[in-house]
């Protein structure tokens, strides 16, 4: 009876720590996951509005400007990648930032930075993720 309550007790406390430990991990994770799911929403709304024939720079700017605001802190969110890594997301910003102060005036011209913005999204993940 008494090693059955030390088993329990021991296998209590193992799963205590596991699971502070799966929590900590999870918070720490929480900010670069974060920009990334923010940078998809954008990306996705880009996409929606294309494919809705709404290819206004009025609609659009918005969108490329948030890739660009939300991909500056690619970087520090994840702090500790490799140098390329960061050329990789200033890279990323500068082209949004273009394309926030000039959006593309046609559907056509929105499919092609559409193009070029998931080139640079995969590029990374290809390499990083
Ligand atoms: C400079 C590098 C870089 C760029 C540019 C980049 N990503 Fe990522 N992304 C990453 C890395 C690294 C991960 C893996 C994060 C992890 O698992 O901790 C990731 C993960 C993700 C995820 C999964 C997030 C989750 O909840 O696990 C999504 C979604 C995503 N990226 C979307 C995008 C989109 C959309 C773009 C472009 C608009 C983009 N990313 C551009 C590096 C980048």
């Amino acid at each position: 009876m008494r090693m059955l309550l030390i088993l329990l007790a021991g296998m209590l406390v193992g799963a205590l720590i596991a699971f502070s430990a799966a929590n900590a991990l999870h918070q720490r994770s929480a900010w670069p996951r974060g920009v990334m799911n923010v940078l998809q929403h954008h990306l996705g709304e880009l996409r929606s509005l294309q494919r809705r024939n709404d290819c206004t720079p009025a609609r659009t700017a918005l969108h490329f400007q948030r890739l660009a605001q939300t991909g500056a802190d690619i970087g520090p969110a994840f702090a500790d990648e490799k140098p390329d890594f960061h050329d990789q997301a200033r890279r990323f910003v500068d082209a949004s930032s273009r394309l926030g102060a000039e959006a593309p005036t046609s559907c056509q011209a929105l499919d092609e930075a559409l193009r070029q913005t998931g080139d640079a999204c995969e590029s990374c993940h290809l390499r990083y993720r």
